[in-house]
């Protein structure tokens, strides 16, 4: 049973997992470093990156341990780390880690696109799934419609062009006072209010897949600086009421217009209940799957670097070790 171990730092969470040839995974660590961040409204990359050096050695010793391997010498046929996007200063400890121990042991090496990461998500979950499938990416960072015509073969179909969904959230949370991250605070507060209540504007009407959220974020703020007697909850909820309507017309259009078997979320976004609730619903309507990843497998984490890496490694071959991080790596340019 061939095993590969993944690596991801490439934002806060430093991460390793073993994930055997059936994508069944024998151990998933991830240890955050969102505590040193929170009182800043964002991620730190120089406190990202400390972290990601003290954390990396002891994080991968407890992955290997846990999926029954030996620390010192384990029986891996590859190691997967990702080697973009995300912060230059987080995927350098990530990548120097993963090519000291491929050379220290003898065994393949290969970088992995973050975002197809993300992708092979629900796959850990839900192997037997039907293709094609059109997966909503949506997380700090990435907000995409992507095409999967089977496991590695994906097209980008739309993508935001200013903020992602959850740098949305993080910002409107750090206007109102909510704390960062945004997202999971709004998602609860807005269970009770009323969605409407604060009137925003219906963004990105056109024809295309791309989205925008910047829009939205800077008409809470005016919206609330008129309206100074709306409840916290009713703003979170106009707001949480705008993303999805957003999030969720684009993609019945992307459903719509391909023949597709299945709707799949991925990312941090992807714990949103309203989202969830929606995309669930819209499968519903179109008779076709739905698969919706643990929370565990929203956020980042090195099982879905894995078994992307088991994909690549057996498709592409093994990474040269003059690789270096790629900080701006297009899920486009991924083949
Ligand atoms: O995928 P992820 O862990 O990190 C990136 O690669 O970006 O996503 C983190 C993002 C944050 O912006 C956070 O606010 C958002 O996901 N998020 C949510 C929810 N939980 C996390 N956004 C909306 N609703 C949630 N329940
Ligand atoms: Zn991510």
């Amino acid at each position: 049973m061939g095993l590969v171990l993944g690596i991801e730092t490439s934002c806060d969470e430093t991460a390793a997992s073993v994930v055997d040839d059936q994508l069944s995974i024998r151990s998933s660590v991830v240890e955050s470093s969102l505590e040193v961040h929170k009182d800043f409204g964002g991620v730190v990359p120089e406190l990202a990156g400390r972290a990601h050096v003290a954390t990396i050695g002891s994080v991968v010793r407890r992955a290997l341990v846990e999926a029954g391997l030996d620390p010192l010498a384990p029986t891996l046929d590859g190691i997967a780390v990702t080697s973009g996007p995300g912060l230059i200063g987080s995927l350098l400890v990530g990548l120097a880690a993963a090519k000291g121990y491929a050379l220290a042991w003898g065994i393949p090496f290969i970088g992995v696109n973050h975002l197809e990461g993300h992708l092979f998500a629900p796959l850990l979950e839900q192997p037997a799934m039907e293709w094609p499938i059109i997966t909503l990416l949506v997380s700090g960072g990435h907000s995409m419609i992507v095409l999967q015509s089977s496991a590695g073969e994906h097209e980008v179909l739309g993508e935001t062009i200013d903020d992602a969904v959850g740098e949305a959230y993080d910002k409107v949370a750090r206007w109102l006072g909510l704390g960062y991250p945004g997202g999971p605070v709004i998602d609860k507060m807005s269970k009770d209010g009323v969605v409407g209540s604060l009137p925003l504007p219906k963004s990105m009407a056109g024809a295309g897949l791309d989205f925008s959220f910047s829009g939205l974020k800077t008409a809470v703020v005016r919206g609330t600086e008129k309206r100074p007697d709306l409840s916290m909850s009713d703003v979170a909820a106009s707001f949480q009421g705008a993303v999805c309507e957003q999030l969720l017309r684009k993609l019945r259009q992307a459903v719509d217009g391909n023949d597709v078997r299945g709707i799949a979320l991925a990312g941090g976004v992807a714990a949103n209940s309203a989202l969830r609730a929606g995309v669930t619903a819209m499968a519903q309507e179109f008779a076709i799957e739905v698969h919706l990843p643990s929370m565990a497998m929203c956020t980042d984490n090195a099982a879905m670097i894995a078994a992307a890496g088991h994909y690549r490694l057996q498709h592409n071959g093994p990474s040269p070790l003059t690789l270096s991080a790629v900080p701006n790596w297009q899920l486009a340019d991924v083949r």
